[in-house]
């Protein structure tokens, strides 16, 4: 799954020299009306564009007609709006890039004369500026066309979206050196996450359980971390009834992969991040409705988070033990699929009620965290998985829960959202909410009814960590998997990767 990287270089000739098909001019609102005049009239261009340009966050209008003057084809106009935050700053990376594919571009560049000011500005360093600003440009630019065949195309094979191949940074001597640092670590966070995003848009009849697998192995030889596949009859011996159970009705084996990152030195802490690998979600038995049931090729993207943080850990040679876990199959309904009322036994020996076979996720992470605890007791455990749907009615498209037994915890994941732009909102872990998982039958029910519905399938997850004192469980339902007309690329986010990374970085 290697994909060509932009290349990026740093050059500090002065604005007239920089060569590219596009080069942005940032502009906080703020610097708009002193600087913007200046540097237009200085470039030849006429003033009047500044009673369009209000230096939005992201906002854009590109100029032509300075290439007399210019080595750059055409200039960018790139609001930063108040440039006090990070996310001002992403996302006007995000957009600029966005529009130079658009544009078919691809050679870009970005004036970055001002990273030092908008360093103060924002209180981030200058490093933080420049990985975010990599970071926005490949995910703006990120387009998911590798089914497209192009043989439908009017125009020539050219047409084929291209790919921006390089991005240039104009910087100052002084900040150089922070800035090729930043770069360094903003160019495998930004891999890392387009990895995940190229999983989770996959769809179902492309990635089975397998698939996840061999993605896991193949990032683990080329990057250097362990992975061990479990497969159908090793999941049978050690009795991961949740996961088989899940598995029952589908055609494909399941598979519970195993990645393994420890890094040469001295190890910190011992980190498990488990994540959901449901690689097609139909309901099973208690099937859904079929309106947009295709968005449900998503529901592995907890376990793609995973894979791409774990890859990033070791490219970035964190001192820290890190072990992802993904359990991976298909929901699918058949005559041997599991049937609501069933009670099943999982890993853990707890018996669970099977109220209805579309919670599934909630069985296959209760095997997983059990072997997380058991297998390598870590300092902390921590799973991502597109959970509940409820998670989506409480926070939206843009906002992940964040479910915690310990305030450190919760609030080191919650500050790392703000610092990566993923961000989380924590939720209630009460007792009083386990009255809705009882069961009559078995220990537990994977469904507890129509109220908080969220906080009841982590109340469930809670019951299999056996007493771990530091764990905490993302539900990124809403934000792993963008529906169309959402927003401008629609599909796989990749989110969580940055969010892990800055997390696991705090404790490196
Ligand atoms: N994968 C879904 C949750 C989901 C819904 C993710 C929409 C992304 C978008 C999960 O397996 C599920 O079906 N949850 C049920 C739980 C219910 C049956 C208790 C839900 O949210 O409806
Ligand atoms: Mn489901
Ligand atoms: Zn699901």
């Amino acid at each position: 799954m290697a994909s060509n990287p932009m290349k990026i270089s740093l050059v500090q000739s002065n604005l007239e020299a920089v060569g590219a098909d596009l080069l942005a001019l940032p502009f906080s609102s703020g610097a708009l009306k002193k600087e913007a005049e200046e540097a237009l009239l200085a470039l030849g261009f006429d003033i009047q564009v500044l009673k369009d340009f209000k230096a939005d966050a992201g906002e854009i209008v590109v100029l032509y007609g300075g290439g007399k003057k210019y080595a750059a084809a055409r200039i960018a106009l790139l609001g930063l709006g108040e440039a006090k935050t990070l996310d001002d700053w992403r996302k006007a990376s995000v957009s600029f890039a966005s529009k130079a594919v658009d544009m078919k571009l691809e050679k870009i560049a970005v004036d970055c004369s001002g990273i030092k000011s908008l360093s103060e500005a924002t209180g981030q360093s200058v490093a933080t500026l420049a990985a975010a600003l990599v970071e926005g440009c490949v995910v703006g630019s990120y387009r998911f066309d590798r089914l497209k065949s192009g043989k439908l195309d009017k125009k020539k094979s050219a047409s084929k979206p291209k790919e921006i191949a390089e991005l240039l940074l104009r910087v100052d001597a002084p900040e150089s050196e922070e800035v090729e640092k930043g770069v360094a670590e903003g160019i495998i966070v930004a891999s890392c996450q387009k990895m995940a995003r190229d999983l989770v848009n996959l769809p179902g009849n492309y990635l089975q359980a397998d698939d996840i697998s061999k993605a896991a192995v193949e990032s683990g030889k080329k990057h250097g971390f362990d992975v061990t596949v479990l497969h159908k009859k090793q999941i049978e011996s050690l009795g991961m009834g949740g996961l088989l159970a899940v598995n029952q009705g589908s055609f494909h084996p399941p598979t519970f992969t195993v990645l393994d990152y420890k890094p040469k030195g001295k190890t910190k802490l011992v980190v498990a991040l488990v994540g959901k690998g449901v690689t097609f979600d139909s309901g099973g038995i208690s099937l859904k409705p079929s309106e947009n049931m295709g968005e449900m090729k998503s529901d592995m993207s907890g376990a793609a988070s995973v894979l791409g943080a774990v890859e990033a850990v070791t490219r970035l040679g964190f001192p820290l033990h890190v072990i992802g876990l993904i359990p991976a199959t298909d929901n699918m309904p058949s005559g041997t699929a599991q049937k609501p009322g069933d009670v099943i036994t999982t890993y853990s020996g707890i018996t669970v009620e099977v109220g209805n076979t579309d919670a599934e996720g909630r069985l296959i992470l209760a095997d997983a965290l059990t072997y997380a605890k058991e297998k390598y007791k870590p300092d902390v455990i921590i799973d991502v998985a597109t959970l509940t749907g409820a998670c989506i009615v409480a926070l939206g498209y843009g906002v992940a829960g964040l479910f915690s037994n310990n305030d450190k915890l919760a609030d080191e994941i919650f500050q790392a959202g703000q610092l990566s732009g993923e961000k989380v909102w924590r939720m209630p872990l009460w007792d009083l909410y386990d009255e809705q998982i009882k069961s009559d039958v078995a220990d537990v029910n994977n469904t507890g009814g129509r109220g908080a519905g969220s906080v009841t399938a982590a109340k469930f997850l809670e019951k299999f960590i056996d007493g771990h004192k530091n764990w905490a469980h993302i539900d990124i339902a809403g934000p792993s998997f963008l529906p169309k007309g959402g927003g401008k690329v629609n599909g796989g986010t990749g989110f969580g990767v940055s969010l892990l990374v800055e997390l696991l970085k705090k404790w490196a």
